[in-house]
């Protein structure tokens, strides 16, 4: 029983703590090295050992505790509105390998579920795409005969479960959710053993392109003939992903549902603000997980309203108000919707990468491990040219090209000309923000004694200046979507460096600064 909300706690990392395993220690060769201990990495790492391949998975933080341990974890092949469009810019044979192959990532899942016994709460459940207002009715109708022609099973309704009317909504049947990390720690503890591993707590620092591929970590240097990049965002910038995939933010509360709010299934507004909504189980009764608030990292001053917004959909909406667990996430776009997931780019043989599964990482997570599996095996994949990481549809991306690639160089060029900056006076106890100091910009945290921590502001990965992020303290990158604790210490790339440590004057000294006064001893 929980008794008081915890406080930025992923209800799946609280109800299923986990193994942990060890670091790697020294070097060591495989035949797969992959990078990335979330859905995509271990269940790559799965179906290769099954087939007889020695692999070492790693992951710099904990196994399915970084994006996989936060998500709202629908497991299902209708990725909100996605397939007129996909008709549209890819064409309807795509659009249907797109379709097929979620569907068959959903099957995957439940298999594994369904042989090894994973106790998981696995629960198939409809998904629905809704919409409150009629104005919407003619997008969702033309959605639902888009899915329905590539063999989904899609209807359109005006019934649902939700305790409010709506306009009308897409419904999916025979999709699912579940627990990730029930799931994904069964899979994980399947992975040792006959010379293969899971290394925790190792960074991967760089990949030197040999035979074998050499990785090199913080702790030692792993040696494989295949090596998959599966880091959510690629910590590697060699096939120019850092312009075509885009990181955004998002947010999760969890409530205790009253009696008669079950809404039966799963729910995703087509509108903004974007509403997702599902059911858990727990032993003190039914839980709604409820998401939205999506925004680029480091650019909103208050998250903590994010947060407050969504407690008021669940009031609202459902007259439920006692918030169980907070989260939030970080989910990468790829600029044409279509993950990227294969060889890593032309030419580089035996390296792979999986990344842009927006927010629906559960099916496209599997998939990637499914697609990058068979290319290590030899084994043809009938979808794997769809998801082809070189490949650049400029009808279906574009636009967004255009928009990122502006957004970032209006934050690399446009933060360094800003000023704006504050004084640490002016910053409250346990919170941060860029400070002048010496005419050079500094993040400063002030923490709850009043003391100032500095570090630069100057991402480590393309050198963007972060934003402060209030709800869950951190320093986060609005250009790819790299975090850093109040210390500067990487919390989630693709930096794979901390940010370099900066020696503030005591606070007085800050003081004197603010007043002009300030001399060179600081
Ligand atoms: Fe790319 Fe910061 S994440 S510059």
């Amino acid at each position: 029983m929980v008794d008081t909300p915890p406080e930025h706690m992923s209800l799946w990392i609280a109800t299923a703590p986990g193994p942990t395993f060890p670091r790697l220690l020294g070097d060591l060769t495989v035949d797969v090295a992959i990078l990335g201990g979330g859905i995509a990495g271990l269940t790559t790492a799965t179906l290769l050992k099954q087939a007889g391949k020695t692999v070492a998975v790693i992951e710099a933080d904990q196994v399915v505790r970084g994006v996989t341990g936060y998500t709202t974890a629908k497991v299902t092949a209708q990725h909100n509105l996605i397939y007129a469009d996909l008709i549209d810019t890819f064409g309807e044979d795509a659009a249907r390998i797109y379709a097929h192959s979620n569907q068959a990532a959903l099957e995957r899942i439940a298999q594994f579920v369904a042989e090894d016994g994973i106790d998981c709460d696995f629960e198939r459940k409809p998904n629905y795409c809704y919409s409150e207002s009629a104005t919407d009715l003619t997008m969702l109708e033309e959605e639902v005969t888009a899915a329905q022609n590539l063999g989904l099973p899609a209807s359109l309704v005006t019934a649902t479960g939700l305790p409010f009317p709506v306009a009308g909504a897409l419904r999916v049947d025979h999709q699912a959710q579940f627990h990730p990390r029930k799931y994904l720690l069964q899979l994980a503890a399947r992975i040792p053993g006959a010379g293969s591993f899971i290394f925790e707590h190792t960074r991967a620092l760089d990949v030197e392109e040999s035979n074998p591929h050499r990785v090199i970590t913080d702790q030692g240097v792993l040696q494989a003939q295949d090596v998959v990049v599966a880091t959510h965002y690629p910590i590697l910038d060699r096939g120019l992903f850092f312009a075509r995939v885009f990181p955004r933010r998002e947010y999760v509360i969890c409530v205790r549902a009253n009696e008669g709010t079950d809404p039966h299934g799963m729910y995703i507004s087509i509108g903004e603000p974007t509403r997702s909504v599902r059911t858990a189980p727990s032993p003190d009764g039914l839980l709604l997980v409820i998401g939205g608030e999506k925004h680029r990292p480091g650019e909103d001053p208050d998250t903590n309203a994010r947060y407050r917004q969504l407690e008021h959909f669940a009031r609202e909406r459902f007259g439920c108000d006692q918030v169980v667990y907070r989260w939030s996430t970080q989910d990468t776009y790829a600029v044409d919707r279509v993950p990227y997931i294969g060889r890593l780019r032309p030419g580089a043989d035996h390296l792979y990468v999986a990344t842009g599964f927006g927010a629906w990482g559960m099916t496209n997570g599997t998939l990637a491990g499914m697609i990058i599996a068979d290319a290590i095996l030899g084994v043809v994949n009938p979808w794997a040219e769809l998801y082809y990481p070189s490949r650049l549809n400029l009808r279906a991306s574009a636009a967004k090209l255009l928009k990122e690639g502006a957004n970032v160089a209006r934050h690399f060029i446009g933060d360094r000309l800003a000023g704006g900056e504050t004084f640490p006076d002016a910053i409250p106890p346990g919170e941060g923000a860029i400070v002048n100091h010496h005419g050079e910009k500094v993040a400063v945290y002030k923490d709850e004694q009043g003391k100032l921590h500095g570090v630069s502001p100057v991402c480590t990965h393309l050198g963007c200046l972060v934003g402060w992020n209030t709800a869950e303290k951190s320093w986060d990158c609005p250009c790819h979507g790299s975090r850093f604790d109040v210390t500067g210490q990487v919390i989630h790339g693709p930096a794979v460096a901390n940010l370099a440590q900066q020696n503030l004057a005591d606070r007085s000294g800050m003081a004197a600064y603010r007043d002009g006064t300030e001399d060179d001893r600081a």
